[in-house]
């Protein structure tokens, strides 16, 4: 990744994470350019990070990499003024809903591109990312692409593009999902009578501590369940409530919805 040349389009929230974690993983800051309606947002990366200061034309006709970090809704209007022409660049986009057929048509329909679809936990370096390349993306611009998003949490190829849209149900709108379950534990911690600073604090430790739990055991996330939930005991308790709710059916029809929307918001922001 060293030798290649990245141009960032859109210089904010996660073209700021995606650098930093770049360069924390050795990419040289001055293979990075970052360009920006905001001229402040490009300053302030040259000057935290020693990138280079770019325009959308100069990273269109000269970058090996071109990283579409721009909201969807000006997806449309950014891929229509860059000057491709024809390049043999590699375009990266992680712009949610914004599909590989409607950038295509945008840039040119040999573009080589991966579709990216990230979530905010990359902002801390925490992040899941499911990646889909088209036909014209070579083995090499995979792996710079994974490598790219690897510097920001973990990243896997899905098997086709209409998965983008279950990862975004999963990952991508996921961490919402957690906050409101943090949230709820919140308010009942409070109901239970325990003190406001000390839900807040016990209801993101327990979350962390569960998250990291699991991420280091070799047990599927079923078991360590059950090694929680005595017999008899308030986590079983507990439990057995949240099963007659019926929380499980609630997260499958609630994923569901939200894979729904993805492609209803692809089919409105490719109509542009
Ligand atoms: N943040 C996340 O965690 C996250 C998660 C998943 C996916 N994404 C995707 O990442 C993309 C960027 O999100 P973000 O949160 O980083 O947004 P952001 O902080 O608003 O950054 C986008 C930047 O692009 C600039 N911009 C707008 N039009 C431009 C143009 N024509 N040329 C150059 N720059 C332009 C914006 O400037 P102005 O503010 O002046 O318009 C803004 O500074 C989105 O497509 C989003 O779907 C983000």
């Amino acid at each position: 990744m060293s030798k290649v040349s990245i141009g960032f389009i859109g210089a904010g929230n996660m073209a700021g994470s995606l650098i930093r974690g770049m360069i924390a993983r050795g990419t040289p800051a001055d293979t990075i350019s970052v360009a920006d309606l905001d001229s402040t947002k490009i300053d302030q990366l040259v000057a935290e990070l020693g990138v280079v200061g770019s325009s959308n034309d100069a990273i269109s006709s000269s970058a090996d990499v071109i990283v579409l970090a721009v909201k969807p809704q000006v997806m449309a209007d950014v891929c229509k003024a860059l000057p491709l022409n024809g390049r043999d660049a590699l375009v990266i986009s992680v712009a949610a809903g914004i599909t590989l057929s409607h950038m295509q048509d945008w840039l040119g329909e040999d573009t080589a591109i991966v579709r990216c679809m990230p979530n905010t936990p990359a902002l801390v370096g925490q992040g899941a990312t499911g990646l889909f390349a088209n036909g014209h993306t070579s083995a090499e611009q995979k792996q710079i692409a994974q490598e790219m998003l690897d510097a920001v949490g973990i990243s896997a190829w899905v098997n086709s593009e209409a998965e983008i849209d279950a990862v975004t149900a999963l990952s991508g709108s996921g961490p919402a999902y957690y906050f409101l379950f943090m949230e709820a534990m919140q308010e009942a911690g409070l109901e239970l009578g325990l003190d406001e600073k000390l839900v807040r604090e016990f209801a993101i430790q327990t979350a962390l501590g569960a998250a990291i739990l699991a991420n280091k055991s070799e047990d599927d996330i079923a078991e360590l369940r059950r090694k929680v939930t005595s017999p008899g005991g308030t986590t079983e308790r507990a439990l057995q409530n949240f099963e007659a709710g019926g929380l499980r059916e609630l997260v499958k029809q609630s994923l569901k919805a939200a894979r729904d929307r993805s492609q209803e918001l692809a089919a409105e922001f490719g109509a542009k």
